[in-house]
Formats: structure tokens, sequence, C-alpha cells
């Protein structure tokens, strides 16, 4: 057994993530009392939501007619109807408060000129259930708006008390014989040291796994750490090939191009100048769903009418707009074509590809941020103890694919309603529970065995390998055969976890260490996504197989479910949840409405 000396900790709810919704939910937590943790292992403004750039979704109507009742429609025919839908009622319908919430915390809005909260176009989102234009529901600040909810958020939760544990790394869950979660190991980065954390709750917020592909817009740190801890405690994850990909990632290093910019009257073009996506999406064009823009995009370069010496991208224009509409509302991507393309958007289009950026699939939760735990067979049990929420959770309100700025409001909606939930069945006054030795045991071994990996493959070159094969098989398009390659391909590359090499034994920031940490979870990820992936024979959302193009309700319209162990893993199923919480006659949607039918745009 490794021997480590511990320091330990007690805390009512420790939250793992400061991103929008660990710091909502620890924000929540702390004003009713509870003595809250945040173990991150970056800076809290530094999280990814930093990036966040389009907006936060919300039928507000400051721009002219929406509601709830539209929003949720929207978010239900997205999902392609593998959404639970008393999810996405609670979402569309506490939208609305959550945003008021957040500018009464203090995020800087953009403002309309009557001083109303700016809203603007985002894709997919409708008016009048699908039949009506395009609706301005996506609330903003510029395009940074996810900087501006980080850095409020952070403040408030420092307001209210919630403890900050920054630059701690978190290895593994701690859960008790019978399977409670009562705690977590972490590995503090500054000065090498480990700690328990006992809690009666613990709240993963450790944000997506878009770094499981080549070409992503997520940051470095989106490594689904959270989900490879629920994956070694043996709970499973869902609906894991559900992969987004964001139309506009800058060609060539992938950083996001807001679909802001269509919102604001952008548009795509191939290399015969054509306004492609009249042709395919005749009503919303270029504001249709980002599965779909995603798709047409890739069939435009399939077809050889991609642009550039090697016809393998697309020309987002904003060249036509008003200089001082860039420059007010599009500041941070008129910003970043110059850095990263060298485009003055003022004058040329910015070359784009379609580029993996969110993760529909995660830890299952209920609309409260509940984890899951189907294992004895009831596909709603609670599994006591431990919580999900924002991209790491699957509540699932995405389905198979999730409307852009429908992000930013999931994390603030569902870190709430985490808040909420622990405070009615948490007492302050309880004791908290001391993880036992054999969870923090077997944490430690397995940590101590990565430290002292001697095996014959850096840890840079295995990522590499998985990060390849998840681009080339598992893409925006997939079919039989690059789905079966991609799973015998992956089970390789987890299997190679056994020869990895680590070159720096010490304690103190060892970044070796670190990232060959992140890089099991991400293995974990990517072994979830593409054995689930090869098993769903229907195309649904972000998932387009085309040896199985048409949606397959009857068969398919079903959570997936996948226990990983290593490079072995176990599916199984649980059904979608299809009724609303409100009934017609108290004020809900009429059920009729959100019945599945083709999605068209
Ligand atoms: O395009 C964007 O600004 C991204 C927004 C989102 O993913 O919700």
């Amino acid at each position: 057994m490794a021997a480590y000396d511990i320091i330990e900790h007690s805390y009512d709810v420790v939250v793992v993530g400061s991103g929008g919704s660990g710091l909502r939910a620890a924000l929540g937590m702390a004003e009713q009392g509870l003595r809250t943790a945040c173990v991150t292992k970056v800076f809290p403004t530094r999280s990814h939501t930093v990036a966040a750039q389009g907006g936060i979704a919300a039928s507000l109507g400051n721009m002219g007619s929406d509601n709830w009742q539209w929003h949720m429609y929207d978010t239900v025919k997205g999902s392609d109807w593998l959404g639970d839908v008393n999810a996405m009622e609670y979402l569309a319908r506490e939208a609305p408060k959550a945003v008021y919430e957040l500018e009464h915390y203090g995020v800087p809005f953009s403002r309309t000129e009557n001083g109303k909260i700016y809203q603007r176009p985002f894709g997919g989102h409708t008016s009048e259930f699908g039949e009506g234009p395009p609706v301005q529901r996506t609330c903003a600040a510029a395009d940074r708006t996810g900087h501006a909810i980080l850095h409020t958020l952070y403040g408030q939760s420092l307001k209210q008390k919630a403890e900050f544990f920054i630059e701690y790394f978190a290895i593994d869950l701690l859960m008790s014989d019978d399977g409670v979660c009562e705690g977590l190991l972490a590995w503090r980065l500054e000065d090498g040291t480990l700690h328990r954390f006992g809690a009666k709750m613990v709240v993963l917020a450790t944000g997506g796994y878009g770094r499981c592909y080549f070409s992503a817009t997520s940051a470095h740190s989106c490594t689904g750490d959270g989900n490879g801890m629920v994956a070694r405690a043996g709970l499973p994850l869902q609906d894991m090939e559900f992969v987004q990909f964001h139309p506009t990632g800058i060609y060539g290093a992938g950083v996001l191009i807001t679909e802001g910019a269509r919102g604001e009257g952008g548009y795509l073009t191939n290399s015969e100048g054509e306004r492609f996506m009249e042709r395919y999406a005749p009503t919303y064009k270029d504001l249709a769903s980002r599965d779909v823009v995603s798709r047409c995009m890739t069939m435009e370069i399939r077809e050889g009418r991609g642009v550039g010496p090697e016809s393998d991208h697309i020309h987002l224009h904003l060249n036509h707009l008003p200089p001082e509409v860039l420059a007010e509302r599009l500041p941070g991507i008129s910003e970043s074509a110059k850095v990263f393309a060298g485009v003055d958007v003022t004058r040329n289009p910015i070359p784009v590809l379609p580029t993996v950026h969110y993760n529909m699939g995660g830890i299952p939760t209920n609309y409260w941020g509940e984890v899951i735990n189907p294992s004895d067979g009831n596909p709603n049990r609670v599994q006591p103890g431990l919580m999900a929420v924002g991209e790491a959770g699957c509540a699932s309100v995405h389905g198979a694919n999730r409307l852009g700025s429908n992000s930013l409001i999931d994390l603030v909606v569902f870190g709430r309603a985490a808040a909420i939930r622990a405070g009615e069945i948490l007492t302050p006054d309880s004791p908290v529970p001391v993880p036992g030795a054999a969870s923090l045991n077997a944490a430690l071994d397995r940590f101590d065995r990565l430290r002292h990996a001697d095996g014959d493959i850096p840890t840079a070159e295995l990522r590499d390998r998985m990060q390849r094969t998840m681009q080339e098989d598992a893409a925006v398009f997939r079919s039989s055969e690059t789905l079966a390659n991609g799973v015998e391909r992956m089970k390789e590359v987890a299997s190679a976890e056994s020869e990895l090499k680590v070159t720096d034994r010490s304690l103190i920031w060892n970044s070796d260490l670190m990232e060959t940490l992140e890089l099991t979870n991400l293995l974990d990820n990517a072994m979830a996504t593409i054995v689930s992936a090869e098993a769903r024979k229907e195309s649904r959302g972000a998932h387009a197989h085309e040896d199985h193009p048409q949606r397959d309700d009857e068969n398919w319209r079903m959570h997936s479910l996948a226990w990983v162990d290593g490079n072995n893993v176990k599916l199984g199923y649980r059904p979608v949840q299809t009724k609303p919480l409100l009934s017609e006659e108290e004020g809900g949607i009429n059920v009729a409405r959100i019945a599945p039918k083709a999605r068209v745009y």
C-alpha cells in the first residue's frame, strides 16, 4: 500500500470544478448556510466557462414576443426527442428567473436602447413552436458572456464564504462499502500534499471531455475528470455517443467563432460563393440547429465545394456587417479571427470548420442534479451523496443535440437546482461522514501506480493516438465501418494505459503526472463514446450514422448507459422521460406539440 500523509477536511458539500455550474452550485449552497468547499484544478476565473461567447438562452422577450413554452419546444426538437421532457421544461421555465438573478448578482449584460438585457438570435431558437421566425432569446454580454458570468459568480461565492481549494486535482471519489459517496481524494499541485475531503454531498461540476478529440474548441483542461471518477466508482455514463461539433471553429486552430456571429447576420459560403444553407434549411438557413449546419458544411466539403487550396473548409462572412456592430457586439471574435486566422473581419471571410465543442452525454442525473445509478435495475434510483451539474451531468436536457446558448443556461439553472435540492435534503448540523480506509487506499494506490508508471509510452504519445482515433472514427458522420474500426483502435489505446511512462516522480506541480491522470479520465470517456456510438443503429441529433440514416424512435428513443472498466464497456439503456411537469390546465405545454416528428429547419 502506498504511504502518503493525508490532510483531512470536512464539509457539508464539496463541489468539484469552478466553472459556471460549479460556482452557481457553490454559491447557492453557501447562501443557505451549508459549509461549502470548491475544489478546482484551475483558478476559478480560468475555468472553461470563461470562453463561452455568444450568450445564455432565456425567454425574456426583450426584443419581441417569446415565452418558456416556445423555448421548451425548441429544446425538445433540438434534442431530436432524446432529452428528458421534465428536465427540458424545468430549464425553460426557470431560465428567466436564473438570468435575472445573474443580472442582480452583477453580470454586465449588453443593453438595448431602453436599458433591457440585449438578446440575439441563435440557431434553432424559434417562435410559434417552430412555425414563426427566429426569436431573439440569447442574452449576451457582447461576445464574452461566459467571462462576465464566471467573474460575477466567483465574486458572489467568495462573498457567501464558500471556501476555495484552488489548483487541487481531484483524484477519485471515496465510496463507502455500501455504495454511498462520502467524499474525495485530491492532490494539491502547489505543495504536493494529498487531501481527503469528507462530505455529505459531492457535486461534480467538472465540465466536458472535448480533449478526447484532436481538434476541439474546449480548453486543454476539458478532460472529463468527473466522468472518469464516476466510471471508476462503478457508475454508468449516459448518452456518450452524442458529441457536438460547432459549425464555426477557426480552420486549423479550432478556436471558437460564436454562433452569435450568424445571429448578428453572418452567413456561410462554399467555393462557388453560394449561401448553401438556403438549400438545406430553407426556413432558418444559417440559423438552423448546429448539428444540421455542421453536417451541411461537411457535405459541401465532401462534394468538392470546400474553399482554400485543399478545398477543405468553409467561409464565414461578417464583412457585410457595419464595423460598429462588429466592434460593439462581436469584439472578441474579431480579435480571434485576426490572431488565429490573420483575417480582418471587416474585409474578409473567416475560414471555418466544424470542430468538437460540447458533450451532450455525461453522468446521468435527475433535474435536481442528483446522480442516477440504475445498476440495480431501477432506472431512476438516486445515488446517495453524489450530484453532477453542467456539462459533466446529463439531466438529460440536451438529448442528442444541444441548442447554442442552452449550455450557459443549463449551468446556472441546474447549479441552482442542485443547491435548492441540497438545502432540502442536507442538515447543516448533522455529522459529516469520514470516508473509510478501503476507498482511500484504493485511490492512493492508483495515484502511486501512475506516479511511478515506467512503461515505454509517454503520456503525450498515447493521448495523441486517442485523439486521432476519435477524430477519424467518431466524427460528424459515422458509419458501421468507422465505428467498428474505432472501437478496435480505442481498445488498443486504452489497453496501452498499462505501458505509460511518467518521467517526473515529484509531487510539486508535476504536470507530467497531472496530464497522465487526465489522460486516464479521457480514456474512459473515449471508450464510453465510441462503444455507445457503435451500438446505436440510427441517426439522431449529433449521431449521424451513414448506414442507418433515419431516426428510429421505436427502437432507439432511449438513453444509452455505459459502464467502463479499462478497455471493457458494458452497455445498458434507460427510458427517456416523456411527461411534462405541468399539465396543460396548469399552464404547461400541450403534449401533442412535443410529440416526435420529422426534424426540419
Ligand atoms: O457559439 C457560441 O457562442 C457557443 C455557444 C454555446 O455553445 O452555447
